[in-house]
């Protein structure tokens, strides 16, 4: 395993690997399972596995938890040395961005895709994502490129910015690893107190009675987004529960008729988490 924290070593290393393909992770580090289970999808499918651990302040709005994301490159390299990862790219700021991040080159998605779910409170967030997203694509050129489907916002746009900027990786969304709970994995989980384990479950449970009434047949957004609101835990602080359209983000009005991302976010204590779920008409076997 191979710790490489400047573009430039990353790139000699990867001009000598021309003729085997490569797939990229690109992480904020404080790898749970559902990293290792996105390393382990790229690892059967390409030669050489690459994980990039980058906390890009570009993402992070004013007063949030920037400071404070777990950062532990030690335990990190020990799970990638596990699974299996080839290279871990772990640059520091100035490596990616210079001096000074506020004077940085932004690549900027579309305000429809980027203002809309957590987009209204995470201002610049997907901006943030879709800058160092394209950097990491550029200095890597891997052929596959691994995202989970927990931040389906995010795999939306970074879709986009591959189709629009013409990358030729392809983007691959991994299912969201849970708990038994149900709770999605996330580093931000480590915020969490034991107690409001349970609080935090309830948003995975909430969607999962509105996938029930889907699968029996009932297609109509107001139905299940009151669903989800009924069976949501009070103790979350809800910000947003919507139906988008899964690719395009545009909200689904009356009823669903494509492939539709119900998107929630909310706060428990002071940790704001995410999940979604895809409800496919076309693929539904009625209950
Ligand atoms: O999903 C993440 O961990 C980050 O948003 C990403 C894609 C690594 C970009 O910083």
């Amino acid at each position: 395993l191979l710790v490489t924290t400047t573009v430039e070593s990353l790139r000699d290393f990867l001009k000598n690997f021309k003729q085997g393909s490569v797939g990229l992770v690109p992480t904020m580090g404080a790898l749970h399972a559902g990293h290792i289970f996105l390393i382990n999808q790229a690892r059967q499918a390409y030669d050489l596995v690459v994980v990039s651990i980058f906390v890009n302040p570009l993402q992070f709005g004013a007063g949030e938890d920037y400071f404070k994301y777990p950062r532990n490159l030690e335990s990190d390299r020990q799970v990638c040395e596990q699974a299996g990862v080839d290279v871990i790219f772990a640059p520091d700021c100035s490596e990616l961005y210079g001096s000074a991040t506020d004077e940085t080159m932004r690549v900027v998605p579309p305000e429809s895709m980027t203002r809309v779910l957590c987009g209204r409170s995470r201002i610049g967030h997907f901006t943030g994502v879709a800058t160092v997203v394209t950097k990491l694509l550029n200095i890597i050129q891997p052929q596959g490129a691994y995202f989970g489907e927990k931040d389906g916002q995010q795999v939306a746009i970074i879709r986009r910015l591959v189709k629009d900027l013409n990358f030729r990786t392809e983007i691959i969304a991994v299912p969201t690893v849970r708990l038994a709970s149900g709770l999605a994995l996330s580093s931000r989980n480590q915020y969490l107190q034991p107690n409001q384990l349970d609080v935090a479950a309830s948003l995975y449970a909430s969607l999962q009675r509105a996938e029930l009434l889907f699968r029996a047949g009932d297609l109509r957004s107001e139905v299940l987004i009151a669903a989800v609101k009924s069976h949501l835990s009070p103790s979350v602080a809800l910000e947003y529960v919507e139906l988008v359209n899964a690719e395009s983000l545009m909200n689904v009005e009356a009823k669903i008729t494509n492939k539709t991302m119900l998107a929630i976010a909310g706060r428990v204590g002071n940790t704001r988490l995410i999940d979604n779920i895809i409800l496919n008409p076309s693929k539904t076997i009625p209950l």
